[in-house]
């Protein structure tokens, strides 16, 4: 992808469409002034609004949304950059995006390899911009075919919310099959907003773990934990079958938080695709961080985590159990039958 107009150092988050899996039919779909503009070298996320720094690493306000989203529900993602990047200086930008929305003009896009048939899910990201979604977003909507596909729109701002962008966004695709209600953001708020992404992903119902057909696809495993055995599933996916491997595998767990219990594994898994900073109750997760695999069992109402952790399974018993248990337990995972 041509990214000769954007001069600042920003990690890079661009299409990756390789790897696209049943599991992985969502696109988030974003516009990031920083993304779209020719920083001088020196500006950083301190001297620049439209910049989150984190890690080291400068994002786009918009970006760093698109990929808590990412963290959230898998899938690709697709930086929507303009041929004719946008100038730095505040003024210039108002000005010229007063100008594109008066002539209505649709700025042209730098050409992409993104294939929209893939998508069945398209998120659609952007600063709010005098009220509204900035028109390189409307030349996307217009480019890409989004017949049948379900939209869900985003959003960041600095104080006035999403102004008629959403429905703007849902006039301009006719023939989408439907339209969720979007998240919007105010800037400052974006660095630290990892619980409200994961709690609007599942109020619409887009959570990867909401997804019924990735559970359905789960193999019937037990869980003995001390001397109770517990059902669960063991999904489908790539690490989940090569985790599966080693059982019936016994971990040696340590309650922690008083919402998980983790146990380290001797064993360092290859197929790690799709790592999230959130649970939900009963998921059984793989952190490659930790070297470790974990229960959780409360405390999902408030699901941030400090590493990534890729679900691989569920208990689907009652969890009650794991209120009880002494700090240190030993916890087997079997195929069951
Ligand atoms: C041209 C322009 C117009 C803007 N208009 C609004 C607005 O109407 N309401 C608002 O709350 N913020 C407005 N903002 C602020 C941006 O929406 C906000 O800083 C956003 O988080 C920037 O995201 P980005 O870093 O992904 O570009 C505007 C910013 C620019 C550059």
């Amino acid at each position: 992808m041509p990214q000769s107009q954007t001069t600042v150092e920003l990690e890079s988050s661009t299409t990756d469409q390789g790897e696209n899996t049943d599991e992985s039919r969502v696109l988030i779909a974003y516009f990031s002034l920083g993304r779209n503009a020719e920083y001088p070298d020196d500006v950083d996320a301190s001297t620049s609004a439209s910049l989150v720094l984190e890690n080291g690493q400068q994002y786009g306000t918009t970006e760093y949304m698109a990929n808590l989203i990412q963290q959230n529900v898998g899938g690709d993602i697709h930086m929507i950059q303009t041929i004719n990047p946008y100038p730095t200086d505040f003024d210039a930008v108002v000005d010229r995006n007063h100008a594109e929305m008066d002539a209505d003009t649709l700025p042209e896009l730098v050409e992409s390899d993104l294939d929209i048939s893939q998508y069945d899910t398209v998120f659609i990201g952007y600063p709010i911009w005098a009220t509204n979604a900035p028109q390189a977003i409307f030349s996307f909507l217009s480019e890409y075919d989004l017949a049948d596909k379900t939209i869900i729109p985003f959003c960041t701002h600095d104080g006035y919310g999403a102004g008629s962008s959403y429905t703007d966004i849902a006039e301009a695709v006719p023939g989408a099959a439907q339209v969720l209600d979007g998240l919007a953001i105010q800037a400052p708020d974006v660095s630290g907003a990892a619980g409200t992404v994961a709690q609007w992903l599942q109020e619409i119902g887009v959570d990867k773990k909401s997804d019924e057909n990735v559970q359905a696809k789960g193999t019937a495993i037990t869980i003995a934990v001390g001397d109770t055995v517990l059902d669960g599933v063991i999904y489908d996916t790539e690490l989940a079958k090569e985790i599966q491997e080693y059982f019936p595998l016994t971990i040696s767990a340590v309650g922690f938080g008083g919402r998980e219990f983790y146990g380290g594994v001797d064993f360092y898994p290859e197929n790690l695709e799709g790592g999230q900073r959130t649970f939900e109750n009963g998921d059984i997760t793989y952190c490659e961080a930790h070297h470790n695999m974990a229960i959780f069992y409360a405390q999902t109402d408030n699901p941030v985590l400090s590493v990534d952790v890729i679900p691989i399974g569920k208990v689907t018993s009652d969890l009650s159990i794991f209120d009880e248990l002494p700090n240190n337990v030993d916890i087997t995972f079997a195929l069951a039958g």
